[in-house]
């Protein structure tokens, strides 16, 4: 009996869309997983939305709805675009499922009767402005390691030590840009540092693992492990522990679990033959893969969550490095970030599986989205060595050859051919999916040439039994390339099966001769790339602002900036502190009642020791000053311009917004010629003409 193998992708959150970063790893795993189907492997693929944490809580409370709702309409987004990428799930669920409730339970419980989990009262970080504790992402600092500037409560982007939030040096609260105090909190604690040698045991006998992570964590376990916080503190869009009343398990808890309720939904509700989660979470074979970001989570602790549960532990993690756009970070800002549906709007999803799969190993080195590059390799590879190739052959057959395979005696390259199939098949099964496309491409230039020196074409005037059996041999290779390149190119793949006549093949088919068969007409695979990819990399800077009205609730002077006021506004969605360079030409007493104008998700700084989170917006014209202005329009209202949707980044930087260069005509308030607006009405100012700071 085969053992039934789970292999799975991480959860996307479910407070975002699907980008084209994200899906390195998904079509990386599909393409493992189609492979190990076409070999006839028991094989299932679960995911599901990580649905959980304070993110999702806080972005369904900035649009008005419950989290559910979000993540409701989420998880539908982000299947729609999994299905247009041909990744293959059987089983897509969602971590806010009762299956993930019960096995969240089931796991702590089992902890708990190991006496590995225990309470302990907690020093948190806490917003008295914003009225909660701070998770990891909602407060900022310097790390207490490396001393990195701006850096998230949990890790540390640049050196990668994990710390908690109380740690950082120089907090401050990411909503409302406040200092933040501490308070205490009773919390439930894993005793990772009870575990360092069952954990290295298990490191150290898995043979699959790559020994560059591997190295990696055993070095944390030599510098001793810490205990990990597994609870947190409503407001929280989680599981309630049980027994508690506004405690909830951390989401990195529930979030691995994840994968158990995924294969858990599919047994119970998609598989048409009987399986338990059992057959694969403790008799069967256990493969993750994820990205570089989240070792920590699935190389200490989810191991350790499946041990001492009864489960078995994964029998491999293959982990994977961080795409790069143009050798650039994705970023908003600079044009190199891109989601799934921007890129389904003009591109063909086949093109971005070639290209992955023509990048991927099994390392965790960045991979690059170079532009020139997928071109030439796509029009150069993809279309020229495959696509050519099958139109050539097929197309010859149905005019040459009334579409008839006869057989052909062709051994020996038949041999090297099946060398190279085996090389394959290696090269998928090691993750090594470079390889692959490089094998398949060989695959394709054989063909190329054995068709372009046997000349078919004068054969048929003088030898029609020798042109005929070039061309089988040819449309054999056809077949054969279907199979290979199935796994990343699985729509290619079906095409040419159609015009083959075939049904759909399976690894085996490699080893069955096509013979005295007519194949169907021979048409164009894949089209050739022209400029399309310029298209992708246009967007409009002002679509990164979040400009909205507000209310200006207290305003006084600056103690230490003769320039500056510091108002207390409300913008809609919180309450805040800001400073403004007004004080020259308004007095504190007349502002407080006025509305204005802010850039909300401009990243807090600290201003002559005052926080300011957002920036007013005035017009000047070199004279005065004066304040934008909304007539009619109530805090929170948005403002934005005709033909541009907004997609505001989280925090941009003050650079970035002097980029967007917004001008006064008329005392309109006006970007490339569009007047800014609310719902209610146009900006004004009263100034006749002058630029916005
Ligand atoms: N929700 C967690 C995973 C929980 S798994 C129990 C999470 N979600 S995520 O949406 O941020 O990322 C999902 C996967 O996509 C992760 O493996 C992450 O490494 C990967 N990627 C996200 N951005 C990426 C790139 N820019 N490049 C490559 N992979 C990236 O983490
Ligand atoms: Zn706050």
């Amino acid at each position: 009996m085969q053992k039934k193998i789970v292999v799975t992708s991480a959860l996307p959150y479910a407070n975002g869309p699907i980008h084209i970063g994200h899906m390195v790893e998904y079509i990386q795993t599909d393409v493992f997983v189609r492979f190990l189907r076409l070999i006839g492997e028991p094989v299932i693929y679960c995911c599901a939305d990580d649905t959980h944490g304070t993110p999702i809580e806080i972005s369904a409370k900035k649009k008005g709805i419950l989290p559910e709702q979000l993540i409701d309409e989420i998880h539908k987004e982000h299947i729609d675009d999994f299905q247009k990428f041909m990744i293959s799930f059987d089983s897509y669920y969602s971590t806010n499922s009762e299956e993930n409730r019960k096995y969240s339970d089931f796991i702590f419980t089992k902890l708990k009767e190991k006496e590995l989990i225990y309470r302990k009262d907690v020093e948190l970080t806490y917003c008295a402005k914003c009225n909660r504790f701070l998770p990891d992402r909602y407060v900022k600092g310097k790390c207490p390691k490396c001393g990195a500037e701006d850096q998230y409560g949990d890790v540390c982007e640049k050196c990668n030590a994990t710390y908690s939030t109380t740690d950082l040096v120089n907090p401050f609260c990411t909503v409302c840009g406040a200092a933040p105090t501490q308070k205490s909190s009773n919390h439930y604690f894993f005793k990772l540092s009870a575990c360092s040698d069952d954990l290295k045991k298990w490191l150290e006998s898995n043979k699959n693992l790559q020994p560059e992570v591997k190295n990696y964590i055993l070095n944390w376990i030599k510098e001793g492990l810490k205990d990990w916080d597994i609870s947190r503190d409503g407001p929280y869009f989680g599981f309630n522990i049980p027994g508690e009343k506004d405690l909830y398990y951390y989401v990195w808890l529930d979030a691995p679990v994840g994968y158990i309720a995924s294969t858990e939904n599919y047994c119970k509700n998609i598989s048409k033959e009987k399986c338990s989660v059992d057959d694969y979470w403790k008799n069967g074979r256990i493969i993750h893969f994820i990205g570089k970001d989240i070792i920590y989570f699935h190389f200490l602790f989810w191991p350790l969550m499946l041990m001492k549960s009864g489960f078995s532990t994964p029998e491999d993690i293959v982990v994977h490095g961080f795409l790069t756009v143009n050798n650039e970070k994705m970023s908003k800002s600079r044009g190199t970030f891109f989601t799934a549906k921007d890129y389904l709007k003009i591109l063909d999803p086949e093109y971005l599986r070639f290209y992955f799969a023509s990048n991927l190993n099994k390392s965790m080195s960045d991979i690059d989205l170079d532009f020139n590059d997928f071109k030439s390799s796509i029009n150069n590879k993809l279309v020229a060595d495959l696509g050519n190739f099958v139109y050539r052959v097929l197309s010859f057959s149905n005019r040459n050859c009334s579409s008839k395979v006869t057989g052909f005696s062709e051994k020996e390259l038949q041999k090297e051919l099946k060398a190279k199939y085996e090389d394959i098949k290696k090269a998928y099964l090691s993750y090594n999916m470079r390889e692959t496309v490089k094998l398949i491409l060989e695959v394709g230039s054989i063909g190329n040439k054995y068709f372009q020196d046997n000349k078919p074409w004068e054969l048929v005037k003088t030898d029609e039994k020798k042109a005929e059996e070039v061309v089988s041999f040819c449309v054999n290779l056809v077949k054969d390339i279907s199979i290979i390149s199935k796994p990343i190119l699985p729509a290619m793949s079906a095409k040419i099966e159609a015009q083959l006549n075939i049904k759909p093949q399976s690894w085996e088919d490699l080893d069955k001769e096509l013979k005295n068969h007519e194949i169907g007409k021979g048409e164009i695979l894949i089209k050739k790339l022209e400029d399309e990819l310029d298209k992708l990399a246009v967007k409009d800077p002002f679509a990164l602002l979040d400009i909205a009205a507000a209310e200006i609730l207290e305003a006084k002077k600056h103690p230490e900036a003769d320039k500056l006021l510091i108002l207390q506004i409300n913008t809609g969605i919180d309450k805040r502190q800001i400073c403004a360079g007004i004080a020259n030409y308004y007095k504190p007493e007349d502002l407080v009642g006025k509305k204005i104008i802010v850039l909300r998700n401009l990243k807090p700084a600290k201003l002559r020791g005052e926080m300011s989170a957002g920036m007013l917006l005035a017009g000047s014209d070199g004279n005065s000053v004066k304040i934008i202005e909304a007539p009619g329009s109530k805090p929170g209202d948005r403002v934005f311009i005709n033909g541009i949707t907004p997609s505001p980044e989280s925090q941009i930087s003050i650079e970035d917004f002097f980029k967007v260069k917004i001008n006064v005509d008329k005392h309109k308030v006006l970007y490339r010629g569009e007047p800014l607006k609310t719902e209610k009405a146009e900006l004004k100012v009263e100034l006749d003409s002058g630029k916005v700071s």
